[in-house]
């Protein structure tokens, strides 16, 4: 989603700050961009449509000590000159990340009051709300204003009569940091100033009023409010894409580490009894999550039935927050999200709290809305993931959620994994298998990703990255279900990649290819098992190492994450910033 930074600069270089956080928030939306600064008690604004860099020097060269930017996802407004943020109103600008639900009313009583508007965001509403509410005392302006929204928000505010900014937070995250340039707000970590290292999270209602002088918190009526300082380690948010020429190429190359990383925080926490009774106590364990995240708890409800345990489902975190079981009195909700920020899945578990369940946050973020409101906290150990696409995270998430499901025999869980982690640099080395899947799928009209058991779950992830970063379409199914709709579309323009690592259903999927092969469709395999490979002749077959075939599926994972990066790059995708979409989905 959006991402904004804002904050006051010891020197006259807030705009600079500013400018070089917003690059490293490009991740969280890249479709417009601005900055505003105050200098002497006038607002220069600069925004433009594309990316941050489209800017310019003159941004960043922006004199004033105070600063506040935006890098935008649109929601309300095509992606341009006019929309992009921030929005004016007098003396006041504004930088928005959210939804704010009722800005049509807002705008029909504020045009009433005789406001014109410039844009077709519903940010706009923000900053004309504030102006309206303005009668000298800016922090109360800003206040009454947000009291009025229905929505998400993460907000910046520049007054040209305040030598400081002022932020608030509803449903949409912010933190805000001293460091040696100044104070700083922003979305996330990684747009703070590298010397950034003690943060404030602020709680859904907090107003931070930012001048030289330090920060002071308060609630939506201005009552000050006590927030805790955070340590936060910065080699986690190493936002540098380093040798590699996609952060995703290097995050796949992080695949192992996140594993291992995982694996050994899992076995050193200090809850793993509270972890093993909430698992061994629960009448009904639900999983929940978005995108990749759903995938690894599609995976994961297999660890817990293979573990023994009765009654678990998975259910996507949009639906589950309208649709939630009447009672779950006795239920484990596992929340699993990388950002921890996602919309959908922090409503889910709130509402599932709210009902009596027990929550378990498996997240890559410790300072994020759902590990605020779990029980228990499983981290993931990923470090920062900058590519919109989640790879390592998706790793890192399956051995968290293994280990939860087998959480009494954590330390040969774990070693178990650190040891497939040792397999994979081995799976990465495939340079001529990858580069050919890539070029198979490249190729294509559509590609098919079909498995049986686990391998099936590893297919419906395959597929959402082959699509999400090249643009070709796809879709997974389970390999039995080909001849029941599915086969109708195979020709020669399409490729079936079937993997295949679990001996129980090995000889079947085999069917499925021939199946296919004689319709005249393109196949690709991805199998552990020799001699299956040795079978089929003449299609490419990827051989992975063989492990446990309930872990196989993270080995074709990391196979088929470099397929899909590999696949963009030959069809000139830019698999960082894919089309449309954006990190942490902090809007419904
Ligand atoms: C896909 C992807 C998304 C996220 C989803 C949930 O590559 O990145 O599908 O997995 O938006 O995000 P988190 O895990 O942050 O809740």
């Amino acid at each position: 989603m959006c991402g904004i930074i804002g904050g006051i600069s010891l020197s006259a270089n807030a705009a600079a700050t500013v400018y070089d956080g917003l690059l490293r928030l490009e991740y969280r939306g890249y479709d417009s961009a601005g900055i505003s600064a105050l200098d002497g008690g006038a607002i220069t604004t600069v925004k433009r449509g594309g990316r941050v860099s489209a800017l310019g020097k003159d941004a960043a060269a922006l004199a004033g000590r105070a600063a506040i930017g935006h890098t935008r996802w649109a929601t309300h407004g095509a992606p341009s000159d006019i929309n992009a943020h921030p929005h004016n109103s007098g003396a006041f600008s504004l930088v928005h990340n959210g939804i704010i639900e009722n800005y049509a009313e807002l705008k029909a009583e504020l045009v009433a009051r005789g406001y014109s508007f410039a844009s077709e965001t519903d940010s706009e509403v923000i900053v004309k709300l504030i102006d309206d509410c303005f009668s000298g005392d800016f922090p109360a302006a800003v206040a009454a204003a947000l009291r009025r929204l229905k929505g998400s928000f993460a907000v910046a505010v520049l007054y040209a009569g305040f030598d400081g900014v002022i932020v608030a937070r509803y449903k949409s995250s912010l933190i805000v940091s001293g460091c040696k340039e100044g104070i700083f707000a922003a979305s996330d970590v990684p747009a703070l100033p590298a010397d950034a290292e003690n943060i404030f999270v602020l709680e859904d209602g907090d107003i931070a009023v930012i001048t030289s002088g330090g920060v002071r918190f308060y609630d939506f009526y201005l009552n000050p409010v006590a927030r805790v300082q955070r340590h936060i380690v910065r080699g986690e948010y190493d936002s540098d894409a380093g040798n590699y020429p996609h952060f995703m190429l290097k995050e796949i190359c992080q695949d192992a580490r996140t594993v291992a990383d995982t694996a050994e925080a899992f076995s050193r926490s200090a809850d793993l009894a509270a972890i093993s009774s909430a698992v061994g106590d629960a009448e009904e364990i639900i999983i929940t999550g978005c995108g990749t995240a759903y995938n690894a708890g599609l995976m994961a409800r297999r660890y817990f039935e293979q573990a023994g345990k009765r009654h678990v489902r998975i259910e996507i975190a949009s639906e589950l927050r309208y649709y939630p079981p009447a009672d779950c009195s006795r239920a484990l909700v596992i929340a699993v999200s990388q950002s921890g920020e996602t919309a959908d899945t922090v409503e889910a578990v709130r509402l599932l709290k709210a009902r009596g369940a027990t929550i378990i946050a498996v997240t890559n973020c410790g300072y994020s809305a759902i590990t605020r409101t779990a029980d228990i906290v499983v981290p993931v150990c990923a470090g920062a993931e900058i590519c919109v696409a989640a790879t390592k995270s998706y790793l890192g998430q399956l051995v968290a959620l293994r280990l939860i499901s087998r959480a009494r025999s954590a330390l040969a869980e774990a070693e178990e994994l650190v040891a497939v982690a040792r397999k994979m640099p081995e799976v990465l080395a495939c340079d001529e298998m990858s580069s050919l899947f890539a070029d198979e799928c490249a190729q294509s009209s559509a590609v098919f990703f079909l498995g049986r058991g686990a391998d099936y779950d590893a297919a419906v992830e395959a597929s959402l990255k082959l699509k999400e970063v090249s643009y070709i379409f796809s879709d997974a199914y389970p390999a039995g279900e080909l001849k029941h709709g599915t086969l109708a579309l195979v020709d020669e323009s399409t490729l079936s990649v079937f993997v295949i690592c679990q001996p129980l259903t090995a000889e079947k999927c085999i069917n499925a290819v021939h199946e296919v092969l004689c319709r005249g469709g393109r196949v690709a395999v991805i199998t552990d098992d020799d001699a299956l490979a040795a079978q089929l002749v003449g299609i490419p077959v990827w051989k992975l190492p063989a492990v446990n075939s309930e872990l196989s599926p993270l080995l074709a994972a990391v196979a088929l994450q470099l397929t899909a990066y590999k696949a963009a790059v030959l069809l000139e995708r830019n698999p960082d910033k894919p089309r449309n979409l954006a990190k942490s989905v902090t809007v419904e």
